[in-house]
């Protein structure tokens, strides 16, 4: 087995809330084999982009926050880089694209700048190679008009097309590590569609691993490798993406594969919903962070933190439901 790109091991992140700390990532381990791709899936505040952001410590700058455990990429702890090392680091070796592409490019500057800028700073070179190398990026990507996209400001652009642009800077200097924060959220079903293949597509061609965040577990089960499922600040459950849709065991991850609309609608049943809601870092449960909204909680649930438990070889979930009786092999608490 090749060394992973990307291993995070028991990561906290922290920020000051009324004067305390408070965990908005919570002991998370995570390992992404390269070319793989793995989804992150979770409600809304469940930590999801705290945690990939960790990775390029993109909060640094405007919020107070605390990092506690390791992010190693390619086996460098990247929580012990100074901010000017992590600059080499962001849209060179790993690259993020988020929701709204029009937030992340610059209104005042054309495709062609924004693109040739990323080649220049990182790869250091030529303007005219810089050139050469945009209009093929945008030609991979699926631009069919790569000349006459260079000249365009992204105001110009649909949707979909500043996402694909947004793709491409990402891309530009070949990174190892993708991150993808809900790629898709912002655009039609038909454009979604053609973006989750393009991300496939490239992942083949170039063989870089992703981490995909998203609320879409369709997206998930067609894109990725294997699942994380995320519930404040920590992973519930973790597995191939075929074991976790066919043998789910948290009832977090029961939930939020029951409300899937279309499953519902086959089965011609009202579209459930998993009760409540995310509590607020101020509230976090005692015992296991699920346990206000789960309808198997117990007393010790309430009380004590879960185990995490491999239920089956290369499934691990957190639940006091696993630890016993089921148990095969504890790995961590
Ligand atoms: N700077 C901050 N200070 C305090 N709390 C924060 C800060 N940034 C994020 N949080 C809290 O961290 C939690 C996780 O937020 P995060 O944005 O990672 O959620 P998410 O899973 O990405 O949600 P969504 O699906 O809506 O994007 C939330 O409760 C959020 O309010
Ligand atoms: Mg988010």
């Amino acid at each position: 087995m090749q060394d992973p790109i990307l291993e995070i091991r028991n990561l906290r992140v922290l920020f000051p809330v009324h004067k305390k700390w408070l965990p908005a990532v919570d002991g998370v381990d995570l390992t992404i084999q390269p070319g793989e791709i793995t989804g992150i899936v979770g409600e809304s505040g469940s930590g999801k982009s705290v945690m990939s952001q960790s990775v390029l410590r993109l909060r640094d700058h405007d919020t107070a926050v605390r990092y506690e455990g390791e992010i190693l990429f390619e086996k460098e702890n990247l929580l012990k880089w100074s901010l000017k090392q992590m600059r080499n680091i962001r849209g060179n070796r790993i690259s993020v694209i988020f929701q709204d592409p029009l937030n992340s490019l610059s209104p005042v500057h054309t495709v062609e700048s924004q693109l040739m800028e990323v080649l220049i700073l990182h790869k250091k070179i030529s303007k005219e190679e810089a050139k050469k190398k945009s209009v093929q990026m945008l030609k991979m990507i699926g631009i069919p008009n790569p000349e006459n996209c260079m000249k365009k400001y992204p105001f110009e652009l649909s949707g979909g097309m500043q996402q694909r642009v947004m793709i491409a800077i990402a891309l530009a200097c070949e990174p190892k590590l993708l991150i993808a924060d809900e790629p898709t959220t912002a655009l039609d079903v038909t454009i979604q569609e053609q973006i989750l293949y393009l991300i496939q597509d490239l992942n083949k061609k170039l063989g870089m691993s992703i981490l995909f965040i998203t609320h879409d577990l369709g997206a998930v089960s067609n894109l990725c490798h294997s699942v994380k499922v995320m519930y404040l600040g920590q992973i519930v459950e973790d597995a191939k993406t075929e074991e976790l849709f066919t043998h789910p065991l948290h009832p977090y991850t029961k939930g939020l594969l029951a409300c899937i609309p279309h499953l519902a609608v086959e089965r011609r049943k009202e579209l459930p919903t998993i009760p409540g809601s995310v509590p607020s870092l101020s509230h976090i449960p005692e015992g296991c962070h699920f346990c206000t909204r789960c309808h198997e909680a117990d007393e010790r649930c309430r009380k004590m933190p879960p185990p995490v438990v491999e239920a089956t070889p290369g499934h691990t979930v957190k639940c006091w439901k696993y630890a016993e009786g089921g148990k095969k092999n504890e790995v961590g608490v």
